[in-house]
């Protein structure tokens, strides 16, 4: 009997043990935030904003890595590869949602090589051009783009990334193609449309708020429903004419399958508290991002809005037969 007692006592433990121990020792070293684009855009902005509020929860720092590459499919290949102990996360948007329609030898599945952490952010785009493009509203935008197609270039961050589906959805909008110029991020991108090496972009109001304030770039629209409180004289691209044109691009943060629950908790936990920082909320709201209400950007809220965008997008992309391979 005593026999039996102890091994059924040191089976209890063998269960019970590896979830609590995981909950109290971690994280135990610095935790890392893999981004899937360049330093200086709109998904390095939101992961060094969370990072930062992340590391007094957590007890450790958390470190930023961009992983530029392939439309962010580079960055989400390597978290899935990453040690399942809540060290390595990653910080994506819609493209993740996208990936596994425009990628048909994708090295992972969003849905099921992924633990979900939690949501964080929703950006509208903006519709915006070199500072002496030549035209005056949306409508002569699309008038002129028509015409000139042929000479004019879109740049985007990679196949897949939220301007290169922006861009799509433009270019199917008002029925023409033009070339498309891709960069590891749009922190690059806006760059070149500043130094007019390209002609027009579509990118977060994150990104692109002080350019168009400063006037550097031109802007002819928003993506939102609403137009946006920061920048009130800028049409919604619904109002200016090309109907139903919306697009929100949605951050949520992941982990390797088969983190420990106890490690997800602590870090949905900690991701919660950063989003409550009055300064991160003040950068967001100054530049048109909304940050998601605690019971929208759980782990479960993050898993629903990612297959539902899967669901939504897939079928999209497959009827315009993009493909990045
Ligand atoms: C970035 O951080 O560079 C962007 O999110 C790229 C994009 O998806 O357009």
């Amino acid at each position: 009997m005593k026999m039996f007692l102890r091994f059924a006592l040191s089976a209890l433990c063998a269960a019970v043990a590896p979830s609590a121990w995981a909950q109290a020792a971690f994280p135990s070293k610095p935790v890392t935030m893999v981004v899937p684009f360049t330093a200086g855009g709109p998904t390095d902005l939101v992961a060094r904003g969370i990072a930062q509020g992340m590391a007094k929860p957590l007890g450790q720092p958390v470190v930023v890595e961009n992983t530029p590459g392939a439309g962010g499919t580079v960055a989400a290949t390597r978290v899935k590869n990453a040690a399942p102990d809540g060290h390595t996360l990653l910080v994506h948007h819609i493209g993740m949602a996208t990936a596994p329609a425009l990628y048909r030898k994708l090295a992972y599945n969003p849905l099921t090589d992924f633990e979900m952490v939690g949501m964080v952010v929703n950006t509208p785009m903006t519709l915006i051009a070199r500072s002496d493009f030549p035209a005056k509203d949306v409508n002569e935008f699309v008038a002129y783009v028509k015409a000139n197609k042929a000479k004019l270039n879109l740049a985007h961050a990679g196949i897949g990334s939220a301007s290169h589906l922006c861009g799509l959805l433009f270019q199917s909008t008002i029925q023409a193609e033009v070339t498309t110029i891709p960069f590891k991020g749009t922190a690059d991108a806006l760059n070149a449309l500043i130094g007019k090496q390209v002609d027009f972009l579509c990118d977060q109001s994150t990104n692109t708020t002080q350019h168009i304030n400063a006037g550097t770039v031109k802007a002819y629209g928003v993506t939102s429903k609403a137009r946006l409180a920061t920048l009130p004289n800028l049409p919604t691209l619904d109002e200016a004419g090309l109907k139903g044109f919306e697009v929100g691009v949605w951050n949520g943060v992941y982990a390797p399958k088969g983190t420990p629950k106890p490690v997800i908790d602590k870090l949905a936990a900690a991701i919660q508290q950063a989003m409550k920082e009055p300064d991160f909320r003040k950068r967001m709201a100054d530049l048109g991002s909304t940050v998601y209400a605690p019971e929208q950007s759980t782990p479960a809220a993050l898993a629903a809005q990612l297959k539902s965008e899967i669901d939504r997008w897939g079928p999209v992309i497959k009827a315009a037969g993009v493909y990045a391979d």
